[in-house]
C-alpha cells in the first residue's frame, strides 16, 4: 500500500526538540551532559553519539532492568556512558574504547561530571579486550552484567553480541545500536555494498535463530539523529 504518511524529518526534530525540553531539562546531570557534548565537538569526535532522547531510553532500560553492572562497547565521547551511570548511585560502568583521543576525551567528560569511580574507560578494541573481562567474570574476579550497550564498529555487532552475553546474568538486557541504518537492513543489495550494513543484518538474523536472547525486538527510532533503530533483547532462553 502507498505510504500517504506526509511526516518529514523536520517534524521528527520539532517533537525530539520538545520532548527534550519538556522530559530533560531537570535531569541531575543535565549539564555534565552538556559538557560532555561540548567537549567531544571541541575536539572534533564524530557527531554521533546518542541524542538526549535516546540517552535517556537507555537510562530508562537500565533502571527497568535493575542493572547494577553495565557494559558498554563503544565509548566515544563519554556521553552514553554518563547517561547510563546516572540511572543510580550505585551503578557501575565497563566502557570500551578503540580510538585512545576519544578514550581521553571520553575520561575527561566522565571525570568532570565527578564519574570517575563509577565509570572505567578501557582502551582497546574490543575483539582484544573482550576475552580478557570475560575470564575475570568467569574466574569471578568482576560481576556479571546487568545491561549492554553495543555501539562499536558495525561489522562486529554479532562477536560483541555473543561476548556480551557470555558475561551477563539472565535477563540482563541488551541494546545494539544503529541497526537500522535508514532502512537499509532491510535489503540485501545494501549489504552488499556497506559491510556496516552487514553487520545489522548478521546481528538481527543471529538474535532470532540462535536462542541466545529470550525476548527480543527492533525499535526504529526518527529524530535529531534521523532514521536509524535499536535492537533490544532480554538474554537467556525460555526455560526460567
Ligand atoms: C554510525 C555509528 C554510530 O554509532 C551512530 O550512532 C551513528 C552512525 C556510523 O558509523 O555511521
Ligand atoms: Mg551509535
Amino acid at each position: 500500500m502507498e505510504n500517504k504518511d506526509p511526516t518529514q524529518q523536520s517534524t521528527w526534530t520539532s517533537v525530539d526538540t520538545y520532548a527534550t525540553q519538556s522530559l530533560l531539562q531537570t535531569h541531575p546531570y543535565a549539564s555534565a551532559l552538556a559538557s560532555a557534548t561540548t567537549l567531544a565537538k571541541q575536539a572534533n569526535l564524530p557527531g554521533i553519539e546518542a541524542s538526549p532522547l535516546q540517552g535517556a531510553f537507555l537510562s530508562t532500560q537500565c533502571q527497568l532492568a535493575n542493572a547494577k553492572h553495565i557494559l558498554e562497547i563503544g565509548t566515544l565521547g563519554g556521553y552514553s556512558a554518563i547517561w547510563m551511570a546516572s540511572s543510580g548511585p550505585d551503578v557501575h560502568v565497563t566502557t570500551i574504547e578503540v580510538d585512545p583521543t576519544h578514550a581521553e576525551i571520553a575520561r575527561r567528560a566522565i571525570d568532570a561530571a565527578g564519574l570517575a569511580e563509577r565509570v572505567e574507560v578501557l582502551l582497546g578494541a574490543g575483539k582484544d579486550v573482550l576475552p580478557g573481562l570475560r575470564r575475570e567474570v568467569e574466574k569471578g574476579e568482576r560481576s556479571r552484567f546487568d545491561f549492554v550497550f553495543i555501539d562499536a564498529d558495525k561489522q562486529n555487532n554479532l562477536l560483541y553480541l555473543r561476548e556480551a552475553v557470555a558475561m551477563c546474568r539472565p535477563r540482563a538486557g541488551v541494546v545494539v545500536d544503529n541497526v537500522v541504518r535508514r532502512g537499509a537492513l532491510a535489503s540485501e543489495e545494501a549489504a552488499k555494498n556497506d559491510s556496516r550494513v552487514e553487520g545489522a543484518r548478521q546481528v538481527v538474523e543471529a538474535a532470532g535463530r540462535e536462542g541466545m536472547l529470550r525476548g527480543c525486538s527492533l525499535l526504529q527510532t526518527v529524530g535529531g539523529k534521523g532514521y536509524d533503530g535499536f535492537l533490544i533483547g532480554v538474554v537467556g532462553d525460555w526455560s526460567g
